[in-house]
């Protein structure tokens, strides 16, 4: 199938209207249901499951501080439209095939309204995962001004509820963003990036299985190593344009995709000012000709065209392979593009600023860590031989290993053996990325033992702020450092290529008190 680049305008996701505001609270209903969508101008429409009715969903915006209380409704139908692999944790045969449980991804939250992907439930609340605590989620806000983002994360067919469009952008402000006078309002632009690939009549693709047939004995649906599709999304249609003035915009990136990396780049050569990463401003502006966005990271930066012509046009381009960073190389004419800019005149003058510091960043000294903990990246073959992957070689049902103390900070490293490069997500706070080291991998596999080759190197420039998710390349071992709160209790850390986390590269963790004692933590992982 070919479709014409740069056809329809880029969409711009509106902001959600709340139902109810008051002094204590704000309100919203988020209401996924299953539409038909035009995903690119020579396409049929596409059927898609959004929040909302609308793929990416609508924007809900909130004030630090404010505290906002979200009603996940599901009003999905009960089959799901894409291949369930019923052999995987969570989608075994006696639990529902289509269960939802929305996650605020990036934000500080109580466990009960994080989404662990054990309280999933059904349509209009029929049946609920063993989890399932509430039905209207809290978000205190209580965090620095960041562009995060909402989607499903229910166990074992996350993959397929975020490539279906359960997935949208979140956005946390306060004064000190708003007094540097960064260009906003029509001038700031979520550019919410995903992959998908589609059959002739305009539905959606998604591979059932490695090969087709599948090899005998394999279960039919099969979950793969990894899915990316054959053609670019940016806010829901295929390669867009968007026409913009002569002067600084400040874009709100999203890699929202299952698997794929973006690598991205503009074809007239200039450079992103990038302001903020996952969770909000960098210490200060920096300047990069390209910048590399892994499954969910987040890039906040500001692309100045007040010196291109009118009438230029300006690619945004990717050269990611997939599997980051191995696979083929990707097609210039096809996945190489992202979306395009038209220059067109100047309306009005611009006096936004891009101000030389941006917020104050303390950095976390090796020194502080009260506590390391080592995380392996595996993987292994299971009973069908398919490959599954894993996290210190445990599955997700396995007890609980990490039990860090509520207010402790911790050192994580993150030892990957492996070939590629893993976008690896913790919950419930922000880290920094202290450095990546080189090892040697064969003798790690052969002995466990850790030998470093070579000096740690610091984090790209990019990534000196707070994150959520960070990439952890092969033959490295990326140390994070992290402080534990503000809450107790039951979260999960993942690998965010979806089908990774789905199979079965996500784990939990459990924040305890001080003082938690080794006698209840044995009784506890006995009860898991
Ligand atoms: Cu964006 Cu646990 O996920
Ligand atoms: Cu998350
Ligand atoms: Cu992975």
């Amino acid at each position: 199938m070919e479709l014409t680049p740069f056809l329809d305008e880029l969409p711009i996701p509106r902001y959600l209207k709340p139902k109810k505001r008051c002094k204590d609270y704000t309100y919203y209903e988020l209401t996924m249901r299953e539409f038909y969508t035009k995903m690119h101008g020579e396409l049929p429409e596409t059927r898609v499951w959004g929040y909302e009715s609308q793929v990416p969903g609508p924007i809900i915006e909130a004030e630090r501080g404010e505290r906002v209380r979200v009603k996940w409704i599901n009003e999905l139908p009960e089959k799901h439209f894409l291949p369930v692999d019923r052999s995987l944790h969570g989608s075994h045969e006696h639990n529902p095939e289509v269960r939802t449980v929305v996650h605020l991804h990036g934000a500080e939250v109580e466990p009960e309204s994080d989404g662990y992907p054990e309280a999933w439930f059904t349509r209009g609340f029929k049946k609920i995962g063993p989890v399932f605590d509430r039905e209207v989620y809290e978000y205190p806000n209580n965090q620095r001004a960041a562009a995060l983002w909402y989607h499903d994360h229910a166990l074992g067919i996350t993959r397929l509820n975020v490539y279906a469009g359960l997935a949208g952008m979140y956005i946390i402000r306060d004064e000190h963003e708003r007094l540097l006078n960064l260009p906003a309002g029509l001038f700031e632009i979520p550019l919410i990036i995903c992959d998908k690939s589609f059959n002739d009549d305009g539905s959606l693709f998604y591979p059932r299985n490695l090969s087709d047939p599948p090899p005998q004995g394999v279960p039919d649906p099969s979950i793969t190593p990894g899915v990316a599709g054959d053609f670019i999304l940016v806010n829901g249609k295929v390669w867009p344009y968007l026409e913009v003035e002569q002067r600084k915009y400040r874009f709100r990136i999203l890699n929202a995709s299952n698997e794929r990396f973006y690598r991205l780049k503009l074809d007239s050569g200039q450079p992103f000012i990038q302001i903020g990463s996952d969770g909000g401003l960098l210490q200060r502006p920096v300047e990069l000709t390209e910048i590399t966005c892994a499954p969910s990271e987040r890039l906040d930066v500001i692309i100045d065209f007040s010196e291109q012509p009118v009438g230029t046009n300006i690619v945004l381009t990717n050269d990611a392979r997939v599997p980051f960073d191995f696979g083929a190389p990707v097609d210039p004419e096809t996945t190489g593009k992202v979306m395009q800019f038209r220059i067109v005149e100047l309306q009005s003058p611009d006096t936004s600023e891009v101000p030389r510091f941006l917020s104050y960043i303390k950095r976390f000294q090796e020194g502080e860590a009260a506590r390391i903990r080592d995380v392996t990246l595996d993987v292994t073959n299971d009973s069908f031989s398919r490959l599954k992957f894993l996290l210190s070689n445990r599955e997700f049902t396995d007890c609980i290993t990490e039990k860090p103390i509520l207010g402790q900070i911790e050192m994580w490293r993150i030892i990957n053996q492996g070939i590629a490069v893993h976008p690896i997500h913790i919950h419930l706070i922000q880290f920094q990325i202290l450095d990546r080291i080189p090892f040697d991998t064969a003798t790690f596999n052969a002995t466990g033992q850790l030998r470093f080759t070579g000096q740690p190197q610091p984090p790209s420039p990019g990534e000196t702020g707070w994150k959520d998710t960070v990439q952890a390349p092969p033959g490295f071992v990326t140390r994070l450092m992290m402080r534990f709160g503000p809450y107790t209790g039951r979260y999960v850390y993942h690998c965010h290529i979806l089908e990774h986390e789905d199979y079965d590269m996500m784990r939990p963790f459990q924040v305890v008190e001080p003082g938690f004692s080794c006698s209840s933590e044995a009784q506890e992982g006995k009860s898991e």
